[in-house]
This record gives structure tokens, C-alpha cells and sequence, in this order.
């Protein structure tokens, strides 16, 4: 054949085949999910083979541990005990409470791991939603924003005096990122940092989180305030804002069914895009290749990979430290 452009050319041995690799996906760019009780004993999550429920103890041994494989950020998911859940959640901005604790533990123990916290009240409201919620005459659900900010607001306070570097607000309220920017500054935690759920979706793929964490709403659902899965547009909307309001980074969540998502953001904002592969996919993998159906390594370092091509900067994955030794 006649030709003069052959695109093989670049692909005949590793050594070109790695010069002219467009993504890449290394240590830097991993953020580890761990959940953690006030209970003594280490539990296996059941709805998330190879995720554990850390006791303190336990959860600073891992830490350690995760250090060790080069993983330089994790975010913490506590599970908070059912008799200190209320209707306003306000157990969240508790100086003694758990997550300060073992934000304080953790910068003892490893000072240099980046510690990122989820603000949002599903694990201390009774109710079991990211915000306060009200009963309207007909025993319908209505969940309150502005109460729910203010709320918000005290538990990235409470989290950035314990020691955390970024509160992550994954509630999707409206205007809770300003709001907490400026509370931050206010109390002089001007260098804390933002992460902001910025196209959180309501899907189907968080049920194995709430499992974890026993966290799924009492009732109702969160569709008023997650968005709705057919829409983008919207995404760029939220983006805007938390851009306006002062957002460090943003995220995308899920991430594997969102990628157009990321990719769309990665276009319109010059902030740093998180994009969060959840329980659900997490789940979904693991479930695949424990038949021997895939093969679980080659089948993650693919999705994350496309996660970060599609213009992802970070990833929090629940396969992190897996992906660390694989790496390396
Ligand atoms: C709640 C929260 C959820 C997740 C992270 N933060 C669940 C939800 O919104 O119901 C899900 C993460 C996952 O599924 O891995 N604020």
C-alpha cells in the first residue's frame, strides 16, 4: 500500500509507546476514602469487600500504612453513634467529637498527609439527609438551606481548628461554599482549603456508602438537592458558582458514569477537578473480577485512567493503595 502517514509508527515498541503517552496516572494524584467508628474493634464493611470500618486506633496504624505506599491525602467518613444524631445535626461542630479527634491523631502521627473532611450533617442528622430537614402540614419533606449553611459552616470551622487542610462540603446546599469561605477567614483559617462538590449527581451508585456508614435517609430521597443525572448544563451552572464563592478545587461525583462531566468542566474552569469514584463502581469492580471474570488490576488502572484523561487532576478512590503498589 501507498502510504505515508502510518499512526502504528508510534506504537511498535514500550519505549515509543511511553514517549508519546498522553495520560498518566501516578501517586500524586490519589486520595484515599477511609471510614472510621468510636467503637474499639476494626469491622469489614460487608457492602464493600476490602473496605474496613477503622476503630481510632486501627485507623492510625492505617494511615501510617498508607503513607508507606506514597498516598499523600485521604478524606474521612465517620460513622457517628446513633444516640448522638439529632434533627439539626449539631454533634457535627463537637471540638471533642470524633473526626476532630483523629483529625488531631492523624496530624500526629503523620503530620504531612493531607487531610481532607466531608462536611455535610447525613452522618449526624436523625434524619439521615445532608441537611436539616422539615415536616410541611402533609408530612412531606422539605430540606432547609439556609438553616442547614449556618449548620455547615460551624463543622468546617470545628474541622479546620482540629488541624484539617480542605473541608470537602459534599451536601449540595446553596451558597455553602461562600458561606464558608468566609467563616473560615473570618477566624483566621484563611489557608484552609475548599474542595467543593461541585456536580454531585443523586444516583444510584452511593448504596454501598450508606451501607458502610448506616447513613441512608430515614425517608424521602435527595433528589432536591443531589442533581438530577440528565443534566450538564446545570453542572457548569454549579460550577460558576462554587468558582464565585471561592472553591480551591472541584469535584465531579460519580466519576466513571460522568466522564462527559469532567470533561465539560475541564473545559470551562482553570480550578483543579476532583472526580470521585464511588461505592457503587467500587463495588461493581470488585464484584466482576472476584468470579474471575476481569482481571481486578488491568480493570482499575483503565477506569482511572479514563477518569483523568477525561481531565480529572485528582481521584478518590476506594482502590488507592491498591493503585499505589501497582504503580510502583
Ligand atoms: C454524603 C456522602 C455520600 C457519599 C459521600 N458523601 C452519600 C450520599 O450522598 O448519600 C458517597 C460516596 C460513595 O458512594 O462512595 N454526604
Amino acid at each position: 500500500m501507498e502510504m505515508m502517514i502510518r499512526p502504528r509508527r508510534n506504537r511498535r515498541n514500550p519505549a515509543i509507546r511511553g514517549l508519546v503517552r498522553e495520560t498518566v496516572l501516578s501517586v500524586d494524584d490519589l486520595i484515599l476514602p477511609v471510614f472510621f467508628h468510636g467503637d474499639a474493634e476494626d469491622v469489614a464493611i460487608v457492602s464493600m469487600p476490602g473496605c474496613t470500618r477503622w476503630s481510632v486506633g486501627g485507623l492510625i496504624a492505617e494511615v501510617k500504612s498508607v503513607w508507606e505506599t506514597g498516598i499523600r491525602a485521604v478524606v474521612l467518613f465517620p460513622k457517628i453513634a446513633e444516640d448522638l444524631k439529632s434533627p439539626d445535626g449539631a454533634a457535627c461542630a463537637d471540638d471533642e467529637g470524633l473526626v476532630p479527634r483523629v483529625i488531631r491523631a492523624i496530624k500526629e502521627a503523620c503530620p504531612g498527609m493531607c487531610v481532607i473532611t466531608d462536611v455535610a450533617l447525613d452522618p449526624y442528622n436523625s434524619d439521615g439527609h445532608d441537611g436539616i430537614v422539615e415536616r410541611d402540614a402533609n408530612g412531606g419533606l422539605k430540606i432547609l438551606n439556609d438553616e442547614t449553611v449556618a449548620v455547615l459552616c460551624l463543622q468546617a470551622l470545628c474541622h479546620a481548628r482540629a488541624g484539617a487542610d480542605i473541608v470537602a462540603p459534599s451536601d449540595m446546599m446553596d451558597g455553602r461554599i461562600g458561606a464558608i469561605r468566609v467563616a473560615l477567614d473570618e477566624h483566621g483559617f484563611g489557608e484552609t482549603g475548599i474542595m467543593a462538590y461541585t456536580a454531585k449527581y443523586a444516583s444510584a451508585f452511593y448504596g454501598p456508602f450508606r451501607g458502610a456508614l448506616d447513613s441512608a435517609p430515614k425517608e424521602g430521597d435527595k433528589k432536591t438537592y443531589q442533581m438530577d443525572p440528565g443534566n450538564i448544563r446545570e453542572a457548569v451552572r454549579e460550577l460558576l458558582l462554587d468558582e464565585e464563592e471561592g472553591a480551591d478545587i472541584v469535584m465531579v461525583k460519580p466519576a466513571g458514569p460522568y466522564l462527559d462531566v469532567i470533561a465539560r468542566l475541564r473545559d470551562e474552569t482553570t480550578l483543579p477537578i476532583a472526580a470521585y469514584q464511588v461505592s457503587g463502581e467500587y463495588l461493581m469492580i470488585k464484584a466482576a473480577c472476584a468470579g474471575g471474570w476481569l482481571d481486578e488490576k488491568a480493570e482499575v488502572m483503565e477506569r482511572l485512567l479514563g477518569i483523568k484523561r477525561a481531565g480529572a487532576d485528582m481521584i478518590l478512590t476506594y482502590f488507592a493503595k491498591d493503585v499505589a503498589r501497582w504503580i510502583k
